[in-house]
């Protein structure tokens, strides 16, 4: 069975990957839902919800900041750059969840932050908007229009940006294999994008040490860690 897959994939002229919170795991980056998840710590209603931020933006931005901290100190792992190795080799596309940027750190540049960045800083009013490393003194930060700041992340309750969501689709639409990398899929619409690549033909290939909610839907699950995997699955496309 790995055979063929094996064949499909190295045949593959586009690879479009969709990753979440467990690519980024070994780069020291807690992920939402696992033993040792966000989620299992904070409540998502209290500091990921346009309401919890205007209730207490300072409470939000504090954590967000705490999230920012540790993000611009971690770095990509062997799973960002195996996948930034691939596209030098085939058409290779990122649909990710995160808003981490490793991958970009890691050398990938096709690629699309589903919900957001936490290092892009928009206003709440005007159009300001640019990448902010730095951290801030005051929180929550106040834009020069005198309105305070946000990350330029998509929280609960949000819709994903428009123009992102749709070039998603048409890349989930049009691609021959599709590998799901480090995401439980059990946030939409993000968990749609592999039914959309299964429609149109394409291999589905998990990548996840543990099985998914759509494991049964894939043509092949690698019950393996990504930093691990994923050079692996790399090494076999190219011999
Ligand atoms: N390698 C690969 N997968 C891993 C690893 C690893 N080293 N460690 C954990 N995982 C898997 C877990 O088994 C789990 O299935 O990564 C997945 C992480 O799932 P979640 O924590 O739910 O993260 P994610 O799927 O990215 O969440 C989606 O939910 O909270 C929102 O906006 C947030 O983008 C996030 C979205
Ligand atoms: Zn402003």
């Amino acid at each position: 069975m790995f055979d063929s897959l094996a064949r499909q994939i190295k045949d593959a002229q586009k690879i479009v990957f969709v990753t979440g919170a467990g690519i980024s795991q070994e780069s020291g980056i807690p992920t939402f839902r696992g033993k040792e998840g966000l989620w299992r710590k904070y409540d998502p209603m209290q500091l990921a919800t346009i309401d919890a931020f205007y209730e207490n933006p300072g409470l939000v931005w504090e954590w967000y900041e705490e999230r920012r901290k540790n993000i611009l100190a971690a770095n990509p792992n062997r799973g960002h750059f195996a996948i930034a190795e691939l596209a030098k080799h085939k058409d290779v596309i990122i649909l990710t969840q995160n808003i981490d940027g490793l991958h970009q750190r890691a050398g990938s540049k096709k690629v699309l932050e589903l919900h957001g960045s936490i290092i892009r800083i928009k206003c709440t009013s005007c159009d300001f908007n640019d990448n902010i490393t730095k951290s801030f003194e005051e929180l929550p930060p106040k834009c020069k229009c005198g309105k305070i700041l946000r990350p330029d992340v998509v929280w609960f309750g949000e819709g994903l940006p428009q123009d992102v969501w749709s070039d998603a689709i048409t890349h989930a639409q049009s691609c021959d294999v599709m590998i799901i990398a480090g995401t439980s899929l059990v946030v939409s619409p993000a968990n749609t994008l592999p039914l959309y690549a299964k429609q149109n033909g394409a291999v589905l290939i998990e990548v996840n040490p543990e099985k998914t909610v759509m494991s049964s839907d894939m043509d092949l699950s690698v019950r393996e860690k990504s930093a691990i995997a994923l050079p692996e699955l790399v090494s076999i496309i190219q011999k």
